[in-house]
C-alpha cells in the first residue's frame, strides 16, 4: 500500500502530556500528506469552549464524556494523523474504540523530559500544582502507565529527533496496516 491511498487508515498518537503527540503528529502529517487533527482542538471547536474552561466549569468526568463523543463521532475517517488528549486512554473501552479508528501508537517520555516540554506549553489543568511538578507528573504517569502500554504500540521519544521518530512510526504503521489488511482479507 502506498501512503497516497485515500483509504489509508488514520494514525492515532496517544501518550501522556508532553510526550510529543502534537509536534510529531504535525511533522508526520506533513511528511505523508495526511490531515492533522487533535482531539482537544476538535472538542474546543465543537463546544466553543477551551479545555481549562470545561475542566473548571463541568469537571474532568464531563471532559472525558466529550472525549468519548469525539472519538466515536467527530474524527476524520481516514488519512489523518490524530493527536489525542493525554488522559483519553483512562476511559474504559477507549483502547478498543481507538483501534477501530486507526493504527494506535503510544508515545512515552521520562518525567523530566515531560516537565521540560510541558513547561514550554502550559494550559494543562491536571498539571497545576502547588507542590513539586515533577512529583505530580510521576504520580499521574505511574497511575496511567498500564493504560498507555495497552493502548497502542509503544515508542520512547526521549533523545530522539522528529525525523528518527517519524521513521520508527512509519515502520510501525506500515506493518500494522498490512496486518490489518491481511486479517480483513482472511475474514472475507
Ligand atoms: C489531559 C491532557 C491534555 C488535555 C487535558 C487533559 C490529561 O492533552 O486533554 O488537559 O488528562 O492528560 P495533551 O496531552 O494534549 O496536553
Amino acid at each position: 500500500m502506498s501512503l497516497a491511498e485515500t483509504s489509508a487508515p488514520n494514525l492515532i498518537l496517544t501518550g501522556f502530556m508532553g510526550t510529543g503527540k502534537s509536534a510529531l503528529g504535525k511533522y508526520i502529517a506533513q511528511l505523508w500528506d495526511f490531515e492533522f487533527a487533535d482531539t482537544d482542538k476538535i472538542i474546543q471547536s465543537e463546544t466553543g469552549r477551551t479545555i481549562p474552561e470545561i475542566f473548571a466549569t463541568d469537571g474532568e468526568a464531563a471532559f472525558r464524556e466529550l472525549e468519548k463523543k469525539c472519538v466515536a463521532e467527530w474524527l476524520p475517517p481516514a488519512r489523518a494523523v490524530i493527536a489525542t488528549g493525554g488522559g483519553i486512554v483512562t476511559i474504559p473501552g477507549m483502547a478498543e474504540l481507538l483501534r477501530k479508528r486507526g493504527i494506535v501508537v503510544t508515545l512515552f517520555a521520562s518525567p523530566e523530559e515531560i516537565l521540560r516540554r510541558t513547561n514550554i506549553a502550559k494550559n494543562r489543568p491536571l498539571l497545576e500544582t502547588d507542590g513539586d511538578p515533577l512529583e505530580r507528573i510521576s504520580t499521574l504517569l505511574a497511575a496511567r502507565e498500564q493504560a498507555y502500554m495497552n493502548a497502542g504500540i509503544n515508542v520512547l521519544t526521549d533523545r530522539r529527533s522528529l525525523h528518527q521518530l517519524a521513521q520508527i512510526v512509519a515502520r510501525i504503521y506500515k506493518n500494522a496496516s498490512a496486518r490489518n489488511r491481511e486479517r480483513a482479507r482472511r475474514a472475507g
